[in-house]
């Protein structure tokens, strides 16, 4: 939600060794999808494992507001009555997606084809984000968009009367820009075409397929070009989300900075367009074992077990960094505990996130003693084995900062603190208490 109330300052410490199973919640990505392609089918979508977090918690409001019925059940089970493509009511009030860059985004693409207006707003981070990168390719389909300067929120879009479809090369490696393309396509008439250069996170494309849609991808000289065709009629679907493994990078990298540690990360998902951070850890010397590997839901899945080890410093080809968006912050804590140098680039998009997350990072780490070198598309990280810690770090709204660097805290030679810890409720509520039973050590700024 945009109130986002007094800032929760809390420290680190360094941590007795992680040993135990860490239940992550499900995957945000998949969460924010199930719910909005549960809302544009017809009939009931039943959806287990849906992140109970802030940012899908808006997504869901919003779902209500387009005139979808929304509801959670005693067992935990999630239950969508869709209303059908192109079956969006008008929404009576403004669109808060709170923190959500993948709510708002996608849910503008979703409603950017029906006869409509919508007003949109988000908190300070998201309200700073760009959303040109979505507004433009709307406008293709006909949608008018009505934006701050950079088409920042708050934002009106009135969808398209008449939608034409589109064939559109997104110019930055987005998932949430093309899925925003293709939601907004389901509802024009004719095959809309999205063509990514560098491969992205496929669930909507998976997901699509699932409720029913039309859709295939065909890997060319110019990249994968997803072909979608327009004005099916999506049927709801029972959906398992598996657990997200953007969240499970948190305990993972905590049982590798904390020595003695074991910890077991069951069900996690392991979609090759999300992994990388997997296989770069592994490169690192990371001892993880990848248990049981499954099918759930049309996503693969993998218990993972991870034992503390050493580390060396990698250079991380850039050509993964979609597969590892989100983890670079993690990473960047983890090369620091390292030996040796590790360099990643190609990560420029990481500076449109919940905040600059490139800027954000080295910062923290350079106040906790860490060397660090960054320009506008890399961060090189010295490890240094011990880190020594005993700084604040700003988090910027942004939950990966925050869980990031209270991980580095339980390695580092005096606690790291963080100026606000509330941020970490849009993806992974249960953080300090999963990480608590693990046996990290964190104290409300303060306390002693
Ligand atoms: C997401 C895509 C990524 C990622 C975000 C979730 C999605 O953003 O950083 O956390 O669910 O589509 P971009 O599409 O901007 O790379």
């Amino acid at each position: 939600m945009s109130s986002h109330g007094p800032a929760e300052p809390i420290f680190s410490s360094k941590s007795a060794p992680l040993r135990g199973e860490a239940l992550v919640p499900g995957d945000k990505s998949i969460s924010h999808r199930a719910l909005i392609l549960g809302a544009l089918s017809v009939g009931e979508t039943r959806i287990t494992g849906l992140l109970e977090g802030q940012d899908v918690l808006d997504t869901g409001k919003a779902m209500r507001a387009f005139g979808a019925e929304v509801a959670r059940s005693d067992t935990g089970e999630w239950l969508v009555h869709g209303v059908g493509v192109g079956g969006f009511a008008e929404p009576s009030q403004v669109i808060d997606c709170g923190n959500a860059g993948t709510g708002v985004r996608l849910i503008m693409g979703a409603m950017a084809t029906s006869p409509i207006t919508a007003t949109f707003t988000g908190d300070a981070s998201l309200n700073a984000r760009p959303m040109g990168r979505i507004t433009e390719p709307l406008k293709l389909f006909g949608t008018i968009a009505t934006g701050r300067s950079g088409g920042r929120l708050p934002l009106t879009l009135q969808g398209a009367k008449n939608p034409t479809p589109v064939r559109y090369t997104t110019p930055m490696p987005s998932a949430q820009v093309k899925s925003a393309v293709l939601l907004a396509g389901l509802n024009a008439p004719g095959e809309t075409v999205v063509i990514e250069q560098e491969a992205t996170r496929d669930h909507t494309e998976r997901m699509l397929a699932g409720f029913g849609a039309e859709i295939s991808t065909e890997t060319t000289d110019a990249g994968r070009v997803i072909t979608l065709k327009g004005q099916p009629e999506l049927l709801g679907q029972r959906i398992t989300v598996p657990r997200d493994p953007s969240s499970a990078a948190f305990p993972v990298a905590g049982a590798l900075l904390v020595e003695g540690s074991e910890v077991f990360v069951p069900g996690i998902g392991q979609n090759p367009t999300r992994n990388g951070i997997f296989t770069t850890l592994v490169e690192m010397g990371a001892d993880i074992s990848f248990e049981n590997e499954r099918v759930e839901g049309g996503e693969p899945v993998a218990d993972l077990r991870v034992r503390f080890g050493p580390l060396k410093g990698v250079e991380v080809p850039p050509e993964r960094a979609p597969s590892m968006i989100d983890e670079y912050p993690i990473l960047a804590v983890l090369a620091a505990t390292a030996q040796g140098v590790t360099v990643m680039r190609g990560i420029k998009e990481m500076r449109v996130k919940e905040c600059d997350r490139i800027d954000a990072m080295a910062r923290g780490l350079e106040a906790c003693g860490v060397q660090v070198e960054e320009g506008e598309d890399y961060l090189i990280v010295h490890g240094m084995g011990r880190v020594p810690g005993g700084a604040s770090c700003k988090t910027h709204l942004d939950h990966r900062i925050a869980m990031s660097f209270l991980c580095l805290g339980m390695a580092a030679e005096n606690p790291v603190g963080i100026d606000d810890c509330k941020p970490i409720e849009t993806s992974f509520p249960d953080f300090i208490p999963l990480m608590t039973r693990l046996g990290a050590s964190f104290a409300a700024e303060g306390s002693s």
